[in-house]
Formats: C-alpha cells, sequence, structure tokens
C-alpha cells in the first residue's frame, strides 16, 4: 500500500544517466509551501507570471501534487475539494523538458482520484482542453481575461461585508456548491469583500494588479456597478457574458486572452449568477 499523496516511481526512457544517477523516472508526492520556489520556477519555464501569493493561498485552500524528476519539480496540479460534490483543478503545468510524455495526465488523473467528488470543473487554456478532454472534461463556455484600469467611477451600491454566513450561503446556491471553508481563508486573502442587495464582490492581489472576483449580481447594471466598486487601478477580471465584455472593452479593459470553461458531470446552482470567477483556479 502506498502512503497517502504518493504513488510509485515510474519509469520513462533512459533509467540511469553517465553517473549512474536515475532519469527519467518521477515521482509524484504532495506540494507544501515549502515547494512554492519550485512552482514559481517551473512556472517562470512556461511564461507563467510568479504569482507567488496565489500558490500560497491555494496550497493552503486545496492539495497540490507535484511530479519530481530527481529533485527537480517538473509538474504541477492543485484541486481543491469544496464539499463532497465539486473540486476545482488548477495549475496544472509540466516543464517543457518533460512535455508529451503523459506526465501531465497522470497529474490530473492522480489529483482528481484524491479529490473523488461527482463534479469536476477548470478553466482550460487551448494546450490544456485535448488533455482534459481525454479525461472526460467538456467544455460549456468561453471566458476572457479583461485587463486594465476602469474608467467608470464607483456606484456606491456596494457595502464592506458584515454577515459573512449570509454571503457563504449565497456563494453555494450560485455556485453549486458549499465553498465555506474556502471563503474562511479568502476572507483573509482577500482585499476586500463587499456586498449589493442582491449580490457581492471581492478583489485580491496579484503581482502587479488587482483581481477582481467573485461577481455574483442579479443583473448586468448591478454586475457593472460592483464591478466600479472594486476595480482599483490596474486590474483583471475574467469575463464570459458578451454584454459584460463589450463594457469593460469599452471602459478601458480590453480582453488578452480567452481560456474554455470545461466541468466533468453536472454543474448545479444559479450559475447564470455568477459573473466572474473567484479566480480560474477556483472557479
Ligand atoms: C498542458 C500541459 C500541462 C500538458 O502536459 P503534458 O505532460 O505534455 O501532457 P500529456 O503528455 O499528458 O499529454 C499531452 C500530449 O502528449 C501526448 N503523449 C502522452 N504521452 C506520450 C508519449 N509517451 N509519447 C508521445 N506523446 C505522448 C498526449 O497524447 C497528448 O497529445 P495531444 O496533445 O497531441 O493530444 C503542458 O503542455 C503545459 O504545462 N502547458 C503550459 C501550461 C498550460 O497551458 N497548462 C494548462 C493549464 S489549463
Amino acid at each position: 500500500m502506498l502512503a497517502a499523496g504518493t504513488d510509485s516511481p515510474h519509469r520513462s526512457k533512459k533509467p540511469v544517466d553517465g553517473t549512474g544517477v536515475l532519469v527519467g523516472v518521477t515521482v509524484l508526492r504532495t506540494l507544501t509551501s515549502a515547494d512554492v520556489p519550485a512552482c514559481l520556477a517551473l512556472a517562470a519555464d512556461r511564461d507563467w507570471p510568479p504569482e507567488e501569493a496565489k500558490w500560497r493561498f491555494l496550497l493552503r485552500v486545496g492539495t497540490g501534487f507535484g511530479l519530481f524528476d530527481g529533485p527537480r519539480l517538473v509538474g504541477t496540479t492543485i484541486i481543491t475539494r469544496f464539499g463532497d460534490e465539486h473540486a476545482a483543478v488548477s495549475m496544472v503545468l509540466v516543464a517543457p523538458s518533460h512535455g508529451r510524455r503523459g506526465l501531465g495526465r497522470r497529474l490530473v488523473e492522480h489529483a482528481l482520484g484524491h479529490a473523488g467528488t461527482p463534479v469536476a470543473s477548470l478553466f482550460a487554456t487551448p494546450f490544456g482542453k485535448p488533455l482534459y478532454e481525454r479525461l472526460g472534461f467538456r467544455s460549456v463556455g468561453v471566458v476572457a481575461g479583461h485587463f486594465g484600469t476602469l474608467d467608470v467611477p464607483r456606484s456606491g451600491v456596494s457595502v464592506p461585508v458584515e454577515d459573512r454566513d449570509h454571503l457563504v450561503k449565497l456563494d453555494a446556491a450560485v455556485f453549486g456548491a458549499d465553498r465555506s471553508a474556502m471563503w474562511e481563508s479568502y476572507f483573509d486573502f482577500a482585499r476586500e469583500v463587499r456586498v449589493s442587495p442582491d449580490g457581492f464582490a471581492a478583489s485580491w492581489r496579484n503581482t502587479d494588479r488587482l483581481m477582481l472576483g467573485p461577481i455574483v449580481a442579479g443583473s448586468l447594471a448591478e454586475a457593472k456597478a460592483l464591478i466600479s466598486d472594486v476595480a482599483d487601478g490596474p486590474s483583471r477580471v475574467d469575463a464570459g457574458d458578451p454584454a459584460l465584455r463589450a463594457w469593460l472593452t469599452e471602459h478601458g479593459m480590453p480582453a488578452r486572452f480567452e481560456v474554455d470553461l470545461m466541468v466533468r458531470g453536472e454543474f448545479s446552482g444559479a450559475r447564470e449568477r455568477l459573473w466572474a470567477p473567484l479566480m480560474q483556479a477556483l472557479g
């Protein structure tokens, strides 16, 4: 029997180099905060930004798995369970030197097996999409990352959250799964969390910009008002609704890239009220 969070060494190609050191043998184990510098180095290898605070937060609210070739981290993923129903997959990265050997698939399969939930979701880059399709995920929409400084004054429709329990229950009703354990950490991690009559919005700092999410609202007008209340300087919000996207583009926040929202199993909840995810890593 294997210890939790590890699996057997996986052998591929040449097992031993000229000095007798095993190469091409990867071992999978859980990641800790001590692995964050290695995660950042791997991310840089794929031209991903150095999102240290985000990695640390995700490793607190979820479980990370790393593939190691000797001492070197060559692959990662993080899975965050929301109760017994839903899990979000994120940070799927494989070093270019180790690509196309099945390591990405192995990581995601391991993480999904660890979570054991009937529903799993993720946002997929074009690199990851074929891999996820083979694992039973299907695309249910496209979300674009909109970047810039919003040129709209604050609406004043929202106030800082006081009743956290009410917000967490509304989040569960909209998202379709109980994310209360994650919210316990997110209230501290977020820069601010504000509530409006029919929704709420939050922001968090990532490297050189403010990330806006989640945005939960009963209407497009309320979503725009909430975004204007939490935007502050260079910001990013990930939106799928065409009308919201057009408004962001018109007001100083054009789109830079698109990703697919993918799900395995069935989404539930009132997801039409989720105008932007908390972050792609958490849905
Ligand atoms: C997406 C990513 C994680 C895939 O990792 P990977 O380890 O190369 O993935 P796999 O090897 O499991 O599968 C990738 C391809 O290799 C093929 N493959 C798997 N084992 C193979 C082998 N032994 N020999 C040849 N090809 C193989 C797969 O069939 C697949 O082919 P396809 O994409 O043409 O259909 C990696 O490309 C990456 O880090 N990209 C940048 C970051 C990113 O976009 N991450 C996804 C975020 S959603």
